[in-house]
């Protein structure tokens, strides 16, 4: 990934499409005795950014580490822009990956620190320069190029990371919880910025995260895992509207989850377990507005809405509303506009009532 062809990209000289993409098959990994991925398989198009979201310990950085090369996977496939990638180590392979330490070297300048891969290849001194000012200038450091990394913010740690990953102009991007160690305010900044790079860039991405907010604000697609498998790979506004399995559903966007099934409005004893969207429980002051008799035992400010516990004559349900809410203890009726329906955890059926 040293070629000549590829220099002027990192100048950010437009939107062409710089990544090959990405595609996985079968691949397996166990650790420790115990199966740690089973059997997955993912193809990333290229240019698009997708993310890895999945709770802790469900094999995401595992899966990233077998892509990136610095982890032999026991079986499969792994092909960026077309070509197999499994058998060499990271060094050869066309991708990049920012770690979730960082893991920048403390007695380096910020441009020794991103130049660093560059030297490995043995890049002449002249290249090496010219494409760590272009890397800083796409990450917006250069006023710190010569400062060493215990001085700047962690903000700034993390934009070195990306620089020093971006100077390779590698053709897949990896980012393991790039922005875990930044404060809540930073992450939603930095979370921007990487998004209009890879963009900019037409970079195709993998980002590992468990944060769901951030996997839904800033990917084309998003690969829900779960106990090392993937149980949905969708775009955000599917995994949220239609979730293929009950994992999905309660891991995106909150759920109200009840076992029965819906019958004329009423949540009944039954099989199968109901997922209700806060947003899909829709209370209304007048008793008799349909639905059911309902009271407001709680209300809980949530800035541009509010979230209220209702308890309904057969079961409790959470309820957004936006506008001014009803004060607790307010008598009036709650209404199940739309549902999901789950058999051993798949999703079967969407039910709605106008
Ligand atoms: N070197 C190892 N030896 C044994 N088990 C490991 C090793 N590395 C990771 N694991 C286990 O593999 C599982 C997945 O880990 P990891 O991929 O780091 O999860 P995630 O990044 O999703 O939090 C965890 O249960 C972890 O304890
Ligand atoms: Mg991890």
């Amino acid at each position: 990934m040293t070629t000549d062809t590829t220099e002027s990209r990192t100048a950010g000289s437009g939107a062409e499409r710089a990544g090959g993409g990405l595609d996985i098959g079968g691949l397996h990994k166990a650790l420790g005795g115990r199966t740690i991925i089973e059997s997955l398989d993912m193809v990333v198009h290229p240019g698009e950014l997708v993310s890895l979201l999945g709770p802790s310990g469900c094999g995401k950085t595992t899966t990233l580490r077998m892509i990136a090369g610095f982890l032999t996977p026991d079986a499969g496939s792994i092909k960026v822009g077309g070509r197999e990638v499994v058998h060499l180590g990271p060094e050869q392979r066309p991708s990049a990956m920012v770690f979730q330490n960082y893991a920048l070297w403390p007695h380096m300048t910020v441009a020794k620190n991103v130049g660093f891969p560059l030297k490995l290849r043995k890049r002449p001194k002249a290249e090496i320069a010219e494409r760590v000012d272009a890397a800083l200038e796409l990450v917006n450091l250069m006023h710190h190029k010569d400062s060493r990394p215990a001085r700047i913010s962690g903000g700034e740690q993390q934009r070195t990371a990306l620089a020093r990953a971006l100077v390779q102009e590698p053709e897949l991007l990896l980012l393991d919880e790039p922005l875990s160690n930044l404060d809540a305010k930073l992450r939603v900044k930095v979370r921007e910025d990487i998004r209009e790079i890879q963009q900019r860039l037409g970079i195709t991405t993998v980002i590992v995260t468990h944060d769901q907010e951030e996997a839904m604000s800033v990917s084309d697609r998003i690969a829900v895992m779960n106990n090392g498998k993937i149980e949905q790979f969708s775009t955000p506004a599917e995994l949220y509207s239609a979730p293929a399995t009950e994992f999905v559903a309660t891991f995106i966007g909150s759920l109200n989850r009840l076992e029965g099934l819906i019958e004329d409005g009423r949540v009944v004893a039954g099989e199968g377990v109901i997922g209700i969207r806060p947003e899909d429980v829709v209370f209304s002051p007048d008793p008799h507005a349909g639905g059911v008799a309902a009271s407001v035992q709680r209300v809980v400010p949530r800035g541009h809405f509010a979230e209220l516990h209702l308890r309904r004559a057969d079961v409790e349900l959470r309820s957004y509303v936006t506008g001014a809410p009803p004060a607790v203890g307010a008598q009036g009726s709650a209404r199940i506009a739309k549902w999901l329906e789950f058999e051993d955890g798949r999703l079967v059926r969407q039910g709605g009532q106008a």
